[in-house]
């Protein structure tokens, strides 16, 4: 035959493969996302995310060695307070819980790169991003106590804040309370691209955060549009927003595509609790290669163009680099 171009030729054997490879995954791209919670000696298993732990402030170094050790240094800290109210008043506590995991994490893991998560349906009563005007968020009352979190939260040692509550001007609030104080070098990953999504219900289970009534979608985006993500990442890069996040990924890898045209910031995916827990089910029940498809779906969220992933398996793909079964 003759045929000059024979793209097999470069599939021929792992190691041309390898050379010729596209996409490069390296541990230092993941961040895990961590589940911290009030009490004493808990390590407590999600049971809706087998193999995912919420862990109380003096076991949770436990786990922090251990991503530490298999290379991954990035953490977000999520918060399950005991106490919850009307205005969410534990997330801008000094001494709530993620308050306290930061002071501490900070203390004992100082090589290790700590973000948290910026939102108040962990911590009201009502299981909504922000306080309520009758059945509706409120917006620009919600930022003032956004930007309070994000500050307690840098107080305590975050390296970095990410909101994920979706009110308009959130960035922008936050970027001037840090300003303000002196925190000018912190940078603010924003949720910026965040569905209204059924991809979130394990979380909501880890986390107890669903809304006691209604759903997000007067804040969180209707997953039917694209071009209403590029405006919402825009509009947080001029907030001043230094990461812009995609979420959840698996099914919004479109959208980190055009994310990644559109700005010239960083730009993360987050893999969330449903993706987690539907490899973890299908695994379970001996359908899939557990292992193989946590490659595969890593693999395709930088190929779609993240910079950073967020996933709750980044210790074990951590793993699966240094054995040369990705990257
Ligand atoms: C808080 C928040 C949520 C997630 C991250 N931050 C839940 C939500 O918006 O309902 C979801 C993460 C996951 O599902 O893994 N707003």
């Amino acid at each position: 035959m003759d045929m000059k171009i024979r793209p097999r030729r470069l599939r021929n054997g792992e190691l041309l493969r390898k050379m010729v490879r596209e996409t490069r995954v390296d541990a230092s791209s993941l961040i895990y996302p961590m589940f911290v919670k009030e009490g004493t000696g808990i390590v407590e298993e999600i049971p809706t995310m087998p193999g995912q732990f919420r862990y109380s402030i003096d076991t949770m170094g436990e786990k922090l060695a251990a991503l530490q050790e298999a290379g991954v240094s990035g953490v977000m800290f999520f918060g399950i307070p005991d106490h919850k109210d009307e205005v969410g008043s534990g997330a801008y506590d000094e001494n709530g819980i993620v308050q306290k995991a930061l002071r501490k994490a900070k203390a004992e893991f100082p090589g290790m790169y700590l973000i948290t998560d910026v939102c108040m349906c962990e911590y009201t009563s009502h299981g909504h991003c922000g306080v309520l005007c009758g059945h509706d968020v409120n917006n620009d009352e919600t930022l003032k106590l956004l930007a309070k979190t994000a500050l307690s939260h840098v107080q305590a040692g975050a390296d970095m804040v990410a909101p994920s509550d979706m009110m308009d001007g959130r960035v922008a609030a936050i970027r001037s309370e840090l300003d303000r104080n002196g925190y000018v070098n912190v940078p603010i990953m924003s949720y910026a691209v965040k569905y209204a999504s059924a991809f979130y219900g394990p979380f909501r289970d880890a986390a107890g955060s669903a809304p006691a009534f209604g759903d997000r979608k007067s804040y969180q985006m209707d997953y039917h549009n694209s071009r209403e993500g590029i405006k919402e990442a825009l509009l947080d890069v001029e907030e001043g927003a230094d990461i812009i996040m995609v979420k959840p990924s698996m099914s919004y890898l479109d959208m980190v595509t055009k994310i990644k045209d559109a700005v010239h910031v960083p730009v993360a995916a987050y893999s969330v609790s449903g993706e987690y827990a539907m490899i973890k089910a299908g695994a379970a029940m001996g359908y899939i290669d557990e292992e193989k498809i946590i490659c595969e779906t890593a693999a395709s969220a930088f190929r779609a163009g993240c910079d950073i992933y967020l996933t709750y398996y980044a210790q074990e793909i951590a793993g699966y680099i240094k054995e040369g079964k990705i990257g």
